[in-house]
């Protein structure tokens, strides 16, 4: 299995629309829209196209050359301009497969080397072990805990936040 991130682009609009038509949004924020319409995706493929090298990285999760994930590590402004936020979104068929776990290390591997950053920063709602899993085996720490920061459907969530820092540079270079 070659697991590849490769930028959005129009010929991806179709890929987009499916996958967020078909992602399983028990532990996403509402705001992503449903259905997934073509004015969906062609707002956000304008907003990666400003945004993507400057001051945030959107990526295509492609997976024997289907693109069946979407992962985007967001920039923030003012007093948080050296931080970021992570997020993604795999197709359910491709689940436990450790696709994600290995899109992670390629984008903050990718982050760190192209934008001025100090860290990266993952917020997760409690239940969702396997989003924890996939950032503690990249080496993200569980930094705190916002309790019943949470409420979506019906169930208040602890939200825990997890923070990445900048690899040191080699201290002899
Ligand atoms: C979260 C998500 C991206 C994970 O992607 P994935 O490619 O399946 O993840 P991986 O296979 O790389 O790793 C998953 C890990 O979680 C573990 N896991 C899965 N379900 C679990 C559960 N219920 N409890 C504990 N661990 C669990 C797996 O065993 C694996 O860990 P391991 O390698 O130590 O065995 C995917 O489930 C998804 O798209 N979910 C919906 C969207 C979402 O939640 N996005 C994140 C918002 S913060």
């Amino acid at each position: 299995m070659q697991i590849r991130l490769e930028p959005w682009d129009d010929s991806r609009k179709q890929d987009l629309i499916d996958l967020c038509n078909g992602a399983d949004r028990t532990f996403l924020t509402n705001r992503l829209p449903y259905p997934y319409t073509e004015a969906d995706a062609d707002w956000w493929l304008g907003k990666v196209h400003e945004h993507d090298g400057k001051d945030g990285v959107f990526r295509a999760v492609v997976v024997d050359g289907k693109a069946v994930g979407n992962i985007t590590v967001e920039g923030k402004s003012d007093v948080y301009c050296k931080d970021a936020e992570l997020g993604y979104i795999l197709a359910t068929p491709y689940w436990g497969k450790g696709i994600m776990t290995e899109a992670t290390a390629q984008i903050c591997a990718l982050v760190f080397e192209t934008l001025d950053l100090a860290r990266i920063t993952a917020e997760v709602y409690a239940p969702n072990k396997a989003s924890q899993r996939v950032l503690e085996k990249n080496g993200f720490v569980l930094e705190g805990q916002k309790r019943n920061a949470v409420f979506k459907n019906s169930a208040l969530w602890d939200l825990y936040i997890y923070g990445l820092l900048k690899p040191e540079e080699n201290a002899h270079d």
